[in-house]
């Protein structure tokens, strides 16, 4: 039986010149349109965070919310959505962060988490770690307590682990 991460590996699809010229994209909808594989990458996002006494997973807008919204469900925690600006219709915070060209912003309900909340920050895919960094400071802003950040893919060329912390992000996939 193919160990879990290679079966994941295995259905990561590289889109060549995606979004643009010259980009390799990764691309995770055949993980996630494969019974098997789905089940596979959820419970192994799980199996790093249980026992951990996690209170709240926050996914990252808006493919983060894909894996986030069912690990939250296995880990029996709360799920925290950060969102892109204007979508939040609560008093909220804002982050912004670098792109490619200009900048963007994520947002977090100030209710969301709370002084001393066990989380973890879930997203698809780490590529430099802005988006990530981003979330990061919107959780300590408000007292929580990061306990780490899990990807499915981290593109290890683009160095997005230093940045956060090397010993804070745990992914499942290497490229
Ligand atoms: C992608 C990906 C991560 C982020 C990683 O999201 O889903 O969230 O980029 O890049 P970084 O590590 O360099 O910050 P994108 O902004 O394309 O939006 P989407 O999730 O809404 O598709
Ligand atoms: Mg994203």
């Amino acid at each position: 039986k193919m160990p879990a991460m290679d079966a994941i590996r295995a259905r990561i699809r590289d889109v060549p010149d995606f979004p643009k010229k010259g980009i390799v994209f990764k691309d995770i909808t055949p993980v996630l349109q494969d019974a098997a594989t789905f089940k596979l990458t959820v419970d192994a996002l799980a199996d790093r965070w249980r026992g951990e006494r996690i209170a709240k997973v926050v996914g990252i807008e808006s493919r983060g919310f894909i894996f986030a919204a069912p690990l939250a469900y296995a880990l029996g925690a709360g799920l925290t959505i950060v969102r892109k600006p204007g979508k939040l219709p609560w008093e909220r915070i804002s982050e912004a962060y670098a792109l490619e060209y200009g900048q963007d912003a994520l947002e977090l309900h100030i209710d969301a988490i709370g002084p001393g909340d066990r989380v973890v920050v879930v997203d698809d895919l780490l590529a430099t770690g802005g988006t990530a960094e981003a979330v990061g400071r919107l959780v300590a802003r408000q007292g929580a307590q990061l306990c780490g950040y899990s990807f499915v893919v981290e593109l290890a060329f683009l160095n997005g682990r230093r940045r956060l912390g090397s010993e804070q992000v745990s992914s499942l996939v290497t490229f």
